[in-house]
């Protein structure tokens, strides 16, 4: 087990303040649309999103089925476009103000991922404003769709239909959404082997891992119950891992084996800290068993799981040094959807379809959260001992990558390793609380 659960801290979240998809996972099998504003009109937009406002999903009421949720986050660029006022703006990070696409630096958002190649309108400075609808059943986004282009004083700049199939698998053909922390005060039965974490991590104006108050943006009423999403379109090169896999495994099972190698896990989610020989699509298919492992003391070399494997990097666990670095300070809330259709299984040429996934990821600091792990963990090794190696599924590698997997007698290395994720864009949010949201739609 990683992360123990300290009862005596588990705080009261105002749960019904917080918009829905931060603390609530969505539905395993759903359709949704992704869709970006520009605001043109800043006094008509404050009175629609009065109008709009009782459609936002909070994070409460998960104990029945809902139709759809429906939650919205702006840029910097768009609180200014709102109005919101001069010191309230300069109380947010410089981060969140600079915006995705001036970071591209930290993010290595370089060659086919710089900003200059992205796909209009992301990174520029008319995306104001962020509206995220997921539903079980794609006939139910009839009702959310309606809400949505009710909106006045503003135009829709950007829409994407995004969705997860009930494989719950993303396009290069694992199981997405296993790992990922629990929150504590979220009112959600944790699972064996999730992180319990402080909300404050999370959801602005609580207490954080630190044992402080995680920072806000002022006014409080703008800022409590508030988080940063770091939006982003990732195209997936489906036909150019399977074909690296084929070029360098040496059989179709040793395929399987260096897919699994470089995440971390099986295509069925299975991990391979508890499955190290061959796939078990029952333990990947089990929310119980399938994340309920730690690396330090069962594979300290990573005979088992790489260190360099995605999800080692991204989530360490208790690797670095046993446990003494806290790794619960560099989690994060993430929710993934696809988008296009996938490559159809055995095609190792590419059919020229765009196909990829768009992330939300949520925390309080998108510093010490997504830009570290994007930065320092997915794109280089050092933390690990690892050099400049980078992580080998989801890293900025060039057709120059290597990666090394442990085995006995000899470890194995892979060379001239591509990149097969391009960045399309993205954004960096503020998803403000419900009573937030009242506050920036007020009259000024
Ligand atoms: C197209 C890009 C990506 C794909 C296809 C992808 C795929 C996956 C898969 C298959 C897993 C294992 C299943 C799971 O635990 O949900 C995973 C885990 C994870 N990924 Fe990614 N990922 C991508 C990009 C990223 C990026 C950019 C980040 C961070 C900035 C990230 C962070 C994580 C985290 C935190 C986990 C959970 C690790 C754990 O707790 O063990 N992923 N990802």
């Amino acid at each position: 087990m990683s992360g123990g659960a300290p009862e005596h801290r588990e705080p009261r979240l105002e749960l019904g303040d917080i918009q829905g998809t931060l603390l609530r996972p969505p539905p395993g099998a759903c359709h949704g649309v992704y869709q970006l504003y520009r605001i043109d009109d800043p006094a008509a937009a404050r009175r629609a999103l009065r109008t709009v406002l009782p459609s936002v999903t909070p994070a409460t009421g998960m104990d029945r089925p809902r139709p759809f949720t429906f939650n919205i986050a702006f840029t910097y660029t768009g609180l200014a476009a709102l109005g919101v006022p001069e010191d309230s703006l300069a109380s947010f990070p410089q981060e969140f103000r600079a915006g995705m696409a001036a970071r591209k630096e930290v993010l290595g958002d370089t060659g086919d991922g710089d900003p200059a190649c992205w796909v209009p309108p992301l990174g520029s400075k008319d995306v104001h404003i962020g509206i995220v609808i997921i539903t079980t059943a794609e006939e139910e986004l009839e009702e959310p769709l309606a809400i949505a282009a009710g909106l006045d004083g503003v135009s829709r700049i950007y829409q994407r239909d995004v969705y997860m199939p009930s494989s719950g698998r993303e396009h290069f053909g694992f199981r997405e959404s296993i790992g990922g922390p629990y929150v504590i005060g979220s009112g959600i039965e944790p699972l064996p082997g999730q992180d319990h974490v402080m909300p404050g991590e999370f959801v602005l104006g609580h207490e954080d891992e630190s044992g402080r108050v995680s920072p806000m943006p002022s006014p409080e009423v703008l800022g409590r119950n508030g988080t940063y999403v770091a939006f982003r379109q990732f195209a997936t090169d489906v036909a150019g891992f399977r074909t690296y896999l084929r070029e360098h495994a040496r059989s179709r099972d040793d395929e399987e084996l260096l897919a699994a190698k470089m995440v971390g896990r099986w295509r069925s989610g299975a991990p391979l800290a508890l499955a190290p020989e061959r796939d078990d699509p029952e333990l990947g298919a089990d929310p119980r068993r399938n994340n309920d492992f730690a690396y330090h003391e069962s594979d300290p070399d990573g005979l088992r799981v790489p260190q360099g494997s995605h999800i080692r990097r991204v989530n360490p666990r208790d690797s670095l040094t046993g446990g003494i670095v806290d790794t619960r300070i560099h989690r994060m809330v993430r929710r993934g959807a696809l988008y296009g259709p996938p490559l159809p299984e055995g095609r190792t040429d590419d059919d020229g379809v765009e196909r990829g996934l768009f992330f939300i990821f949520m925390g309080a600091d998108l510093a010490r959260q997504f830009e570290f792990i994007t930065q320092v963990w997915i794109n280089n090794g050092d933390f690990a001992g690892l050099g400049h190696t980078k992580d080998p599924f989801v890293g900025t590698n060039d057709g120059t990558g290597t990666y090394v997997i442990p085995a006995r007698p000899v470890r194995r290395r892979l060379t001239g390793l591509p990149g097969f994720i391009t960045v399309r864009g993205g954004e960096y949010c503020f998803m403000p609380g419900l009573r937030a949201l009242e506050w920036l739609a007020a009259e000024r």
